[in-house]
């Protein structure tokens, strides 16, 4: 059984203090023992926000990483220095690092596949344009997507990735993927995984769907067989994250 996994991705919000504040906050009614419970919070904020959450099973994430462990990267943050850190989640790929900061199919592969060599888990996010499925293309996109996302990563690693299915025209817009689209996509990625990775593995790999996910409306997404979860914007910087964490429980 795959354990349901809720992440938060506040993207580039809650300056520190404002962060354990909110933390303080919310951490004891999203610490759940039924699912796992990830908070995506920015780099400056990784050591204070962990701090926070000690005593309970909330975990971290960041938003990012690079493909190298060190050298002349100004800005950039290292796997392994996230390795050092403890931090075991990172996003990997998502629309907004894609579309805003150029990063292609395969830098998507290469942080994915260090992140995994320093022992995190990279939640790869995949998603079409609303154009692309007006064209009928999802498949198409989801198919290169994940095909180039997890070149050469070995099956024995395999079960640390989680996929996000992000389609990039409910992200931020308050337009949620119906039930049947998200899970449509969702069970497609997973044939795929099957096809990368034989079944064993492919049924271990997590799922999440993400885009305009709100207390409302994760009960019913999160009830469908390929769908483990999800990857929260917006509803992950209120106080009611916990009515998303707890959907369907
Ligand atoms: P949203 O963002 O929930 O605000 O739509 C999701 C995401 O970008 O991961």
């Amino acid at each position: 059984m795959r354990k349901m996994l809720i992440a938060g991705n506040w993207k580039m919000n809650f300056a520190p203090k404002k962060a354990v504040k909110f933390v303080d906050q919310i951490k004891e009614s999203i610490d759940i023992k039924e699912r796992d419970v990830v908070l995506c919070v920015p780099y400056v904020a990784l050591q204070p926000v962990k701090d926070a959450l000690k005593g309970t099973s909330v975990q971290v994430g960041a938003q990012n990483v690079h493909y190298m462990d060190d050298g002349a990267y100004t800005g950039e943050i290292s796997p392994a220095m996230l390795d050092e850190m403890e931090v075991p989640y990172v996003i990997v790929g998502h629309s907004e690092r894609r579309e805003k900061f150029a990063e292609s199919d395969t830098t998507v592969n290469l942080r994915a596949l260090r992140a995994l060599k320093h022992g995190l888990c990279p939640i790869i996010c995949v998603g079409e344009t609303q154009k692309q499925r007006g064209a009928q293309r999802t498949e198409d996109v989801l198919r290169k997507q994940v095909k180039f996302a997890l070149d050469e990563i070995k099956p024995e690693r395999a079960e640390k990735v989680v996929i996000a299915y992000e389609p990039i025209w409910a992200i931020g817009t308050g337009v949620t993927a119906t039930t049947a689209q998200a899970e449509d996509a969702c069970a497609f990625i997973r044939t795929l995984l099957v096809e990368r990775f034989g079944k064993e593995i492919a049924q271990k790999i997590r799922i999440l769907y993400g885009g305009s996910v709100t207390p409302k409306n994760a009960a019913e997404l999160f009830s469908q067989p390929n769908i483990d979860g999800g990857l929260v914007g917006g509803a992950s910087t209120i106080p009611t994250f916990d009515e998303v964490v707890k959907a369907g429980l």
